[in-house]
C-alpha cells in the first residue's frame, strides 16, 4: 500500500474515491466547500434536509458528481468539535476506508483537512484491510494507493510505518493455526528483521533444553510442532562496541501461543475457536520492532517472543506435573490451560539476562481480564507505579484504551503451592487477571515491569465501524510511543 501527498485539486485528483468530512457544529471546511461549489450547493441542501448526517462516523455517498474525476465522494460525519478524543481521527479515517473498501478501489484520496494526522493515516491503512485473507471475493479490498491532501511529509512517513506495522501484527494474528506456528512465525521475524534492520536470534528445541526453559518446553510437549524463542535486537543507540555488549533501556516481551487448545484442561469448542489469536502478544512485539527500526529511533530495544503450540497428545504435560523454570523456581501445574504464564516465565527470565532497564510484556493471558474490563480495554498490572504511569500516558496519547488493575500483596498467597514454589493458577476464578500477573511478577526480579493483558482488545468477534472483526493490531502504536517518549528523556 503506497501513501503519498497530493496537491491536486479535489475534482482532478487521480483517485476512484474521495473522502471529505463535515462537522455537526462547525461551518463547512475547505474541501467540503469545494464539493458544495462543484455540486451547486447540493451538499449544503442534503445536510440541511437531513439526508447527509454529520453525526460522528455516519457516512453518505455522493456518486458521479459532474466534473469530478473520482466516481465516489464519501462524506463522513465528524460529530461535534467538543467531543473530539485522541482516537477521533483514527476512527474517522478507518470508518471511511472500511466503507470504501467494500468495493474494489485501487486509489483513494483523503481530503480530511483539519483531522489529518499520523493516527488518521494509520486508521486508513488499517480500515481497508480485513480478516478475509482466504476469500476470493473479499469484504475488504485493500487500497493500492492512498493520497492525502493537507498533510506534511513527516505525518505521511510516520503514519505509513505505523500502519504497516499494525497490519503486519493483524495479519499474523488473523492467520490460522495451520499456517502460523512457531517455525513459520520465526520466519516472519527473520524476514522482518532483515528488511527493517534488527538482528534476529532463534532458539530451537535443543537450545531451549540447554537453557533449561522447563516451563516453556512443558507447554510445547503435546504438540508435533517444535517451540521457538526469538530474540530481536534493534541497535539505534550506543552499541558499546558490539551487539553483545549493547545495553537496553527497554525490553518488549510477547506471548506467542500459536494455538491454545487448553491442553489436557481442554477448552470447549466455542472457546477454542478463536485461539489462533493467542500469539497476539508476540505479533504486537514484532510489529512494534518493525516500526521502531523503520523509524530509526535513537535507542536500543530488545524484543523477545516465546512461540509454542498448546496441544493434546500422549506426550502432553499433565495436571500435577512439577516444572522447573529457567530461573530455578518450581511450578505445580493445576491447569494446562494457564499455559501463557508458563511460556512467559522463561521468556521474562531470558529477558532479564540482557539487564534491560524496563520491561513490558504483552499477552492474551486471561478471560478474567475480559470479565473485568470488557472486550475493548487492556488490563495493565505492574510492580512500579512510575513506569506504569508512563505506559498509560503513552496509550492515552495515541488513543488506545488501557486500565490499571491492583497488585496488592494479599494476592501473593493465591499462587502458593503445597508441593512446589508456586502453582500456575490462583484460588478459584476471582481476580484471575491479577493472579496471573502475580505469577509473572515472580520472574521479573526488581526490574520495573508492566504486564499488558490484551485478551479483550487484540481480537474482535464483531466488526467495528472503523475496523473489520478479527485482529485489531492494538498496542503497536502505544509501544512505539512508549519507546519514543524514552528517547525524548
Ligand atoms: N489464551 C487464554 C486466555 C484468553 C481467553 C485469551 C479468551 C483470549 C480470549 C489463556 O491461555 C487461558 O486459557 N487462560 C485461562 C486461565 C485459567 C485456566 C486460570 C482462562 O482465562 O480461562
Ligand atoms: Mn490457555
Ligand atoms: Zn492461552
Amino acid at each position: 500500500m503506497k501513501v503519498a501527498i497530493t496537491s491536486d485539486p479535489l475534482d482532478k485528483v487521480n483517485a476512484q474515491a474521495i473522502v471529505i468530512g463535515v462537522w455537526k457544529d462547525q461551518p463547512l471546511g475547505e474541501s467540503a466547500r469545494e464539493v458544495d461549489r462543484l455540486t451547486d450547493g447540493r451538499l449544503t441542501r442534503l445536510i440541511n434536509s437531513g439526508d447527509i448526517s454529520a453525526d460522528f462516523l455516519e457516512t453518505s455517498e455522493l456518486l458521479a458528481v459532474a466534473d469530478v474525476s473520482a466516481s465516489l465522494i464519501l462524506v463522513i460525519g465528524l460529530g461535534k468539535r467538543e467531543d473530539v478524543r485522541e482516537s477521533h481521527s483514527y476512527r474517522v479515517a478507518g470508518t471511511a476506508a472500511k466503507t470504501i473498501a467494500a468495493k474494489t478501489r485501487k486509489s483513494v484520496a483523503f481530503f480530511l483537512d483539519e483531522v489529518t494526522s499520523v493516527d488518521a493515516v494509520v486508521g486508513a491503512m488499517v480500515g481497508c484491510v480485513g480478516q478475509d485473507l482466504y476469500r476470493k471475493s473479499k469484504n475488504s479490498n485493500p487500497f493500492e494507493q492512498i493520497w492525502w491532501h493537507t498533510a506534511n511529509q513527516n505525518q505521511i512517513d510516520r503514519g505509513t510505518i505505523l500502519g504497516e506495522a499494525a497490519n503486519l501484527t493483524r495479519q499474523l494474528v488473523n492467520e490460522p493455526g495451520n499456517f502460523i506456528y512457531p517455525e513459520t512465525f520465526t520466519e516472519h521475524c527473520i524476514r522482518t528483521g532483515a528488511a527493517a534492520g534488527f538482528s534476529v536470534e532463534v532458539w530451537d528445541q535443543e537450545k531451549l533444553e540447554q537453557e533449561r526453559c522447563g516451563a516453556l518446553l512443558a507447554v510445547a510437549k503435546g504438540s508435533e510442532r517444535e517451540p521457538r524463542l526469538v530474540i530481536m535486537r534493534y541497535i539505534g543507540g550506543d552499541d558499546q562496541g558490539g551487539i553483545d555488549t549493547a545495553s537496553f533501556p527497554i525490553a518488549l516481551v510477547g506471548k506467542g501461543v500459536t494455538f491454545d487448545s487448553g491442553g489436557l484442561s481442554i477448552k470447549p469448542s466455542e472457546f477454542m475457536f478463536d485461539m489462533k489469536m493467542d500469539m497476539a502478544g508476540a505479533a504486537t512485539v514484532l510489529g512494534a520492532m518493525q516500526a521502531i527500526a523503520n523509524l530509526e529511533l535513537p535507542i536500543n530495544v530488545i524484543g523477545l517472543v516465546g512461540l509454542v503450540e498448546n496441544m493434546i497428545s500422549g506426550s502432553a504435560f499433565r495436571l500435577g506435573d512439577v516444572l522447573t523454570a529457567r530461573s530455578g523456581k518450581t511450578i505445580e501445574v493445576h491447569n494446562t490451560d494457564a499455559e501463557g504464564r508458563l511460556v512467559l516465565a522463561d521468556l521474562l527470565d531470558v529477558a532479564l539476562s540482557y539487564r534491560p532497564e524496563r520491561l513490558i510484556d504483552l499477552a492474551t493471558l486471561t478471560g478474567a481480564c475480559m470479565i473485568a474490563l470488557g472486550r475493548n480495554v487492556a488490563g495493565l498490572m505492574s510492580n512500579n507505579q512510575a513506569w506504569c504511569d508512563e505506559v498509560l500516558h503513552a496509550a492515552n496519547q495515541v488513543g488506545e484504551q488501557g486500565w490499571q488493575l491492583p497488585m496488592f500483596n494479599d494476592f501473593n498467597q493465591t499462587i502458593k503451592s503445597q508441593v512446589a514454589d508456586i502453582k500456575n493458577v490462583g484460588d478459584g476464578r476471582y481476580g484471575g487477571a491479577i493472579t496471573a500477573a502475580k505469577f509473572l511478577e515472580e520472574f521479573v526480579a526488581d526490574t520495573p515491569w508492566v504486564h499488558i493483558d490484551i485478551a479483550g482488545p487484540a481480537f474482535a468477534e464483531r466488526p467495528l465501524a472503523w475496523i473489520d472483526a478479527g485482529a485489531s493490531g492494538c498496542f503497536v502504536r502505544t509501544l512505539v510511543r512508549v519507546v519514543e517518549n524514552l528517547t525524548e528523556k
